[in-house]
């Protein structure tokens, strides 16, 4: 007996590939139904080998079925997921909404598993923001063995991050460069993406951070040692798919790179490629597609006593979100509905 799952914004980026990795994994599936807006009823979207036919979120019962996967934005999210959780269907979300309700638990399934057991509190778990997934599955181990003191982070995200519409702008503005009269003007991003970088994601706060720096920093905080100091600067790169991070990390003791090395090699969810020469690190292009979260360029920080850097790179769409969805789901199977 398999599970009777929801995937809710199955037309989106985090939504199909969502239904990839249930397929891929095998996910103990007994019945499963694709949901989007009312102008998508009726798109065709692929479960493996199968086609589920979209239906209409706003009209869906969630009576009887045992998990609804999430990946629409927050306002959809505010107005469905209560009504999904009240019937008993458990929520799975990757909005921001829930994140930082102490109710409610932020998974990562590497780092905080034990969390799950917070989930019948509100019947909702929250899936943490792509850039915080994958920095948090690398800094575990490491703070397991020589405690982190701080990090400071910089992003290099990729617009696939922003959704759908993004994909198209940095398309249809790289290509308009070549085409005298077709250059598209920026309008998911303030400035324009094409062979450019910015240093802003999501809503500025009284800070001077960006709220998606804010995230990195709160949501690590919650999932792996609230003592832990972040401070991140999040930029948006012309990539499709993957973010990677420079990542400086302060500890309590000494940890050599060579140790570093080791514990990233076995720890779960990570692959470390760190050879010393040309190429012989992971680049974007190369983890789309992939499970893992790829380590490279692992080196000690000599201007700091206890210091070391590394690079992590990751599919944001999979680790960032729908793997990540789906690794909770298999959690909350394994652990607590025990069907399948
Ligand atoms: N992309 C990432 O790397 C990433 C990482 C972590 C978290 N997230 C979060 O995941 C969510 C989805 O992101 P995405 O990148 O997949 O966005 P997207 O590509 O723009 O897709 C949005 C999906 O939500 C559906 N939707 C929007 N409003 C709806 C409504 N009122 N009723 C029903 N369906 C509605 C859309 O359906 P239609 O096609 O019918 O409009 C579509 O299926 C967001 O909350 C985002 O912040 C994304």
């Amino acid at each position: 007996m398999g599970y009777k799952v929801v995937v809710v914004g199955a037309t989106g980026n985090v939504g199909r590939e969502m239904l990839n990795i249930l397929a891929e994994r095998e996910f103990p599936v007994d019945e499963i139904v694709a949901l989007a807006s009312r102008k998508s009823l009726g798109t065709e979207v692929s479960f493996g080998d199968k086609t589920l036919t979209t239906k209409d979120l706003d009209t869906f019962d969630f009576t009887g079925w045992d998990m609804a996967l999430f990946a629409v934005g927050s306002e959809a999210t505010k107005k469905y997921a209560p009504k999904a959780a009240e019937a008993g269907c458990v929520v799975i979300d990757n909005s921001s909404l829930y994140r930082y309700d102490p109710d409610i638990p932020l998974i990562v399934p590497e780092v905080n598993p034990d969390a799950i057991e917070m989930y019948s509190n509100k019947n909702i778990i929250a899936n943490p923001n792509c850039s915080t997934a994958q920095m948090v599955v690398a800094l575990k181990p490491l703070h397991d063995r020589a405690k982190i003191k701080r990090v400071v982070v910089s992003t290099y995200q990729s617009v696939s991050g922003s959704g759908k519409d993004a994909i198209d702008e940095l398309w249809n503005q790289t290509k308009g460069m070549y085409v005298p009269g077709q250059e598209v003007a920026p309008s998911v991003y303030p400035k324009q993406i094409a062979f450019n970088v910015i240093p802003h994601i999501d809503v500025f706060m009284d800070s001077g951070d960006t709220k998606e720096e804010w995230k990195m920093i709160a949501e690590t905080k919650k999932i792996v040692d609230p003592s832990i100091k972040v401070t991140a600067t999040c930029v948006r790169v012309p990539v499709f798919v993957g973010h990677s991070e420079s990542i400086n990390i302060e500890f309590e003791d000494f940890l050599d790179e060579d140790e570093a090395r080791e514990i990233l090699r076995t720890a779960p969810g990570i692959l470390v490629v760190d050879k010393r020469e040309d190429g012989g690190y992971v680049t974007p292009v190369e983890c789309v597609g992939d499970f893992a979260t790829f380590i490279s360029r692992i080196r000690q920080d000599v201007t700091i006593e206890n210091g070391l850097n590394l690079w992590c790179v990751s599919d944001n769409l999979r680790k960032g979100a729908a793997l990540n969805a789906v690794q909770i789901a298999e959690l909350l199977g394994r652990r607590v509905l025990k069907k399948g």
